[in-house]
């Protein structure tokens, strides 16, 4: 345990103790779980599951939420009213913001006390407090009722290794979202995709889960218009790129559905640079000038592609020569960041900057071809060099047993 840690448990229980015990303490007069609570005598795995989580470690306890008597061993006691039995979601909802909507109560633990607010915006808060169907996530659908952890706990299932897999419960769920028209791909697409690939397989926590694209207790699809900014959370220059580009506006109006006009929402599929002209033609009809730009787009992403590959060859090459690739290995990195660069700004459809931009790849890459070619025609001048030596050596064989042959023959 670091020394860190180990002070915010300090600094925690010193707070729970001024603060959390003497108030949960007063409402009942004892705190611990043991043998003499007595909701515990009868409820023995609610109490395994409570203590794992934050609310048990603050001092709540079973009659903080479900009221009733914890002094007494007696169900009919035991459950005395007010007693809340098994809170439906609506109750539960009520039952969480009696405490996490007020701000009064959340200050002194430095967490925000919108997450009711939020919900009610929400599709799902919709669903369940103003149709009253129950089909959508409440609360603990997200949260759990009693092993509550905070979203920054690996074993919470709102951590962002697993909230993708929380939401795909009812997400996957092909009869629960028949009736709304809802697909349920979503998980498995964005799983496979190169967020999911990045989040699950490297471990690389900047990546997307799905509420970092339709927020959490506020979960929506964004509208069109607001697409490129929520990709543009992350992929900052993508989005200043496409809002200088002529596609920028279209998405502010809504008629084009932002960087989905050629990635998916899930996939957000790579785009080879062969298929750009196919991906501008599901809007743009063949022969337009939109379609001849697209062409020649395609043809300076691809020539960019080539000279790289052919850049890489090149060293393989000196390599095999056994030169020095130190500076051809630099040139190349150049070389790749021009060809990223390049990836990034063709989102604004700005010819000049393309142009520029492809041709420095080219140039680089050029340079380090050059510098193969230097290399082989050496490895023939050394190699031509060598002839007289081979010659000579031979002529010194032959020579010599054209001689022992008749030195032999003077003998016999
Ligand atoms: C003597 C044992 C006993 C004690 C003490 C006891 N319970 Fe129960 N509790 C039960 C049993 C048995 C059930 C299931 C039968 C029922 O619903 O009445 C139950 C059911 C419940 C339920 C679910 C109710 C529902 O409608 O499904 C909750 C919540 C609950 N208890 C909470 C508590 C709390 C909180 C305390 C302490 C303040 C407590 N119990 C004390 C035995 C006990
Ligand atoms: C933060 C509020 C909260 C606390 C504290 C709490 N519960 Fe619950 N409990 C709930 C909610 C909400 C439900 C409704 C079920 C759900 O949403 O999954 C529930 C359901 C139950 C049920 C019935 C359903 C089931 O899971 O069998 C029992 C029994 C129960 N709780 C017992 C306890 C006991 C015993 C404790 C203390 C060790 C406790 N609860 C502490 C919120 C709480
Ligand atoms: C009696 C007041 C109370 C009730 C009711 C209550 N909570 Fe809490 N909750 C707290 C306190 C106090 C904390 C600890 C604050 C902290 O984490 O530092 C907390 C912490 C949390 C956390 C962790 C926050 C974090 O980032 O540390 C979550 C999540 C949470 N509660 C969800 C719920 C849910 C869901 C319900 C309803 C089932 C609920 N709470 C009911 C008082 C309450
Ligand atoms: C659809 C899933 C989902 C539902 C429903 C949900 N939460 Fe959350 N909650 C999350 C996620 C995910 C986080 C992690 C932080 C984030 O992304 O906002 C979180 C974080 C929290 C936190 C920590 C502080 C914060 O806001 O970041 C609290 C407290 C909390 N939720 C309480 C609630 C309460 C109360 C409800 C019911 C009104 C609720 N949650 C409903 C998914 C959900
Ligand atoms: C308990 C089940 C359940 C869970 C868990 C759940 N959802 Fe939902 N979700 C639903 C249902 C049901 C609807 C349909 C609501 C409607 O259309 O009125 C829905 C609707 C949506 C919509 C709107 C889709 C549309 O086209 O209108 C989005 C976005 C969404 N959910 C995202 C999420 C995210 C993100 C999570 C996880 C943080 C999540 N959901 C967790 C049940 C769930
Ligand atoms: C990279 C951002 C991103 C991630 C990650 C993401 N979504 Fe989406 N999602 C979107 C966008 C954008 C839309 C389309 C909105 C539109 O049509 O305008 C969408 C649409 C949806 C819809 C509506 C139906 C559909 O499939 O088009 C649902 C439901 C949904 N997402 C749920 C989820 C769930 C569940 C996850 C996690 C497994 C998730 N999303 C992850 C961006 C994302
Ligand atoms: C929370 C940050 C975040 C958000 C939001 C986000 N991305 Fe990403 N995106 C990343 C990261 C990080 C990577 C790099 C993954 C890797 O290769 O490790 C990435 C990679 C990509 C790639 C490259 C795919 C490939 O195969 O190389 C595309 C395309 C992409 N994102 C499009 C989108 C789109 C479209 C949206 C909005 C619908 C979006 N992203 C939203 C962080 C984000
Ligand atoms: C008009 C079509 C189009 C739109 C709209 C578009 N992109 Fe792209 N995007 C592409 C193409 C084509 C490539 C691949 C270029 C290449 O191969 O060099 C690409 C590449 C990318 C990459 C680089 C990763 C990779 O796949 O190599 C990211 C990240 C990305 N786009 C994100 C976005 C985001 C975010 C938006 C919205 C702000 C967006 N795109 C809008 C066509 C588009
Ligand atoms: C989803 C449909 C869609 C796709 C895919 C698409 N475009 Fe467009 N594009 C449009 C629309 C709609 C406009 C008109 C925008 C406006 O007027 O605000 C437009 C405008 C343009 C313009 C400006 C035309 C003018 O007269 O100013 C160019 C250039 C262009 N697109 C090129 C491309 C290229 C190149 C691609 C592929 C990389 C592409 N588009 C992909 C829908 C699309």
């Amino acid at each position: 345990m670091n020394p860190s840690r180990l002070l915010y448990l300090a600094i925690g229980a010193l707070a729970l103790s001024l603060v959390a015990a003497p108030r949960y303490a007063q409402a009942q007069g004892r705190v611990t779980l043991d043998s003499s609570y007595g909701c515990v005598s009868c409820h023995a795995e609610h109490r395994q599951s409570f203590i794992a989580g934050i609310h048990s470690e603050w001092g709540m306890r079973c009659h903080d939420c479900h009221g009733g008597d914890p002094t007494a061993f007696e169900i009919a006691s035991g459950h005395r009213q007010p007693f809340l039995g098994n809170p439906n979601k609506r109750e539960t909802v009520q039952l969480c913001a009696s405490c996490h909507s007020d701000p009064n109560q959340m200050r002194q633990y430095g967490l925000p006390a919108d997450q009711l607010a939020e919900f009610r915006t929400s599709r799902h808060g919709e669903l369940l407090l103003a149709r009253g169907i129950d089909d959508g996530p409440g609360c603990t659908d997200c949260h759990d009722a009693h092993t509550i952890l905070p979203p920054d706990d690996a074993r919470s299932d709102v951590h962002p290794t697993n909230i993708s897999a929380t939401c795909a419960v009812c997400h996957d769920d092909a009869e629960m979202m028949g009736p709304y028209g809802i697909p349920v791909d979503q998980f498995e697409t964005y799983r496979a995709s190169a967020h999911g690939v990045s989040l699950y397989e490297k471990g690389n926590y900047a990546s997307p889960t799905c509420v970092n694209c339709h927020g959490s207790h506020a979960a929506l699809p964004a509208p069109p218009g607001e697409v490129p900014n929520v990709c543009g959370q992350c992929h900052v220059l993508v989005r200043q790129e496409f809002f200088e580009g002529p596609h920028g506006d279209g998405a502010l109006e809504g008629e084009i559905p932002g960087c989905l006009a050629c990635h998916s929402q899930h996939g957000t599929e790579h785009i080879p640079a062969e298929s750009v002209q196919a991906t501008c033609r599901e809007c743009h009809e063949t022969g337009t000038p939109e379609d001849v730009m697209a062409g020649k787009l395609q043809e300076t992403l691809v020539q960019a592609e080539q000279d790289l590959e052919e850049a890489s060859h090149s060293i393989d090459e000196l390599v095999r020569h056994g030169r020095d690739v130190t500076s051809a290995r630099l040139r190349f990195r150049t070389a790749k960041a021009n060809q990223l660069q390049l990836t990034l700004v063709q989102h604004s459809l700005d010819t000049l900057r393309i142009e520029d931009l492809s041709r420095r790849v080219r140039s680089t890459s050029r340079g380090i071809q050059e510098m193969a070619e230097v290399s082989t025609e050496h490895r023939w001048e050394h190699k031509l060099m060598t002839i007289p030596v081979w010659f000579l050596a031979l002529a010194v064989v032959f020579f010599s047993a054209v001689k022992l042959s008749g030195v032999r023959r003077t003998y016999e």
